[in-house]
């Protein structure tokens, strides 16, 4: 049986309650504000509801209220407000506080059963979800610090350390073509086809991660079969036109194998994510052997590039407000952000005319 405490100085209004709930639960009393809070220092974890008059000598039921929320305990026990207080504004008080329902004298046997009835469903099924919310977090926390753990392994062994280096090697082996690429480029045409570009090695940990999720081992073998992201270059261009032309250049390249093309250019994520990925196979020569290896470019102009790290924010960012309202925005970003792009490029292609 669930335990209430009742809370009212005048002792026939105590005996009512009592008299109503007394089949359904076990029933503690309180004559004033003092005494309750008393009563729930002593039984906290028991008590189940709080009936709380308001006007009451020693301490009113406002106090009450504002201690129990100094303590945390609003939002954790029910507190229904029992009184013959119609004044809407007292009301709303109330609920601003944080109280959960009114039920108003003279009492109505049903009406008082109901309300309790009520509020304890919402508050069970509020408290499990809680739990469960807190179960889950404690479970992702300790798969977390399992990732950091295996990851801090992988990082001791050598022949994870052999792949990370022929990784290394590919983005080196790619970052050179395409340096070669626009240095012939900019002789032919006096201008560059990319701005810069950035690269990066995926962390032990994102590799463990990526592995165990998609359901595959943590194997040296398994890494390569399945990541296409450990080598990644980010090349930044000035126009969409030089994309194109920079990607075909290097995929003609006659070791280069492409493995995919994801076209986010021409068909654009929901997001409004537009780039163009490459995922490539290419050769690096190591002191024994030649060996081919995954490496994934993407190719994008300064503006894409911009929007797409503002973007990225949003996505490792909890917490944030009104996400809706800037997923729309970023949307609309990056729809002019391509209009822009291929404006731009008009401009240049008019100038370039005008040279010859
Ligand atoms: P990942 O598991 O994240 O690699 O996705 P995927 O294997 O399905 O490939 P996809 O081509 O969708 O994404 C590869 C990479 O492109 C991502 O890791 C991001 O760096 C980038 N990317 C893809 N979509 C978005 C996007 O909507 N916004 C931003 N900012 N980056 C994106
Ligand atoms: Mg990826």
């Amino acid at each position: 049986m669930q335990k209430i405490l009742i809370v009212d100085d005048v002792e026939i209004n105590r005996e009512l309650l009592r008299n109503i709930l007394k089949e359904d639960y076990m029933i503690e009393m309180a004559e004033n504000g003092e005494e309750a809070l008393a009563k729930l220092t002593v039984w906290h974890n028991g008590i189940s509801a709080i009936l709380l008059d308001l006007q009451m000598p020693k301490m009113d039921g406002f106090t009450v209220i504002a201690q129990l929320k100094e303590q945390g305990l609003i939002g954790k026990i029910p507190v229904l407000i029992i009184s013959s207080e119609h004044a809407v504004e007292i009301e709303n008080r109330c609920f601003e506080l944080g109280v959960s329902d009114f039920i108003h004298k003279p009492f109505v046997s049903s009406i008082v059963k109901n309300r309790i009835k009520n509020t304890l469903e919402l508050f069970a099924c509020k408290n499990q979800l809680e739990q469960k919310v807190e179960e889950q977090e404690e479970t992702l926390k300790k798969q977390h610090q399992i990732i950091q753990r295996q990851a801090e392994k992988l990082k001791e062994s050598k022949p994870f350390n052999k792949l990370m280096l022929e990784y290394r090697s590919a983005i080196m082996e790619v970052e050179t073509r395409l340096n070669v690429l626009n240095e012939e480029f900019s002789l032919e045409y006096n201008r560059n086809p990319f701005e810069s570009i950035k690269s990066r090695l995926k962390s032990p940990t994102s590799i463990y991660e990526k592995l165990e999720r998609k359901g595959y081992p943590v194997t040296m073998d398994s890494i390569k079969k399945h990541l296409t992201d450990v080598a990644g270059l980010r090349v930044i261009c000035s126009f969409p036109d030089d994309i194109y032309r920079l990607a075909e250049l290097f995929t003609k390249q006659d070791d280069i194998i492409l493995l995919k093309k994801k076209d986010y250019i021409k068909n654009p994520k929901s997001s409004g994510y537009r780039s163009l990925h490459l995922i490539s196979s290419v050769p690096i020569f190591l002191s024994d052997e030649k060996q081919y290896m995954t490496v994934e470019v993407q190719f994008r102009t300064i503006a894409m590039d911009f929007w797409a790290s503002l973007e990225h924010k949003l996505k490792y960012k909890q917490d944030v407000d009104n996400t809706e309202e800037i997923v729309r925005q970023l949307k609309n970003c990056a729809d002019s952000i391509e209009a822009l792009d291929y404006e731009m490029q008009d401009i240049r292609n008019k100038i370039d005319k005008s040279k010859e």
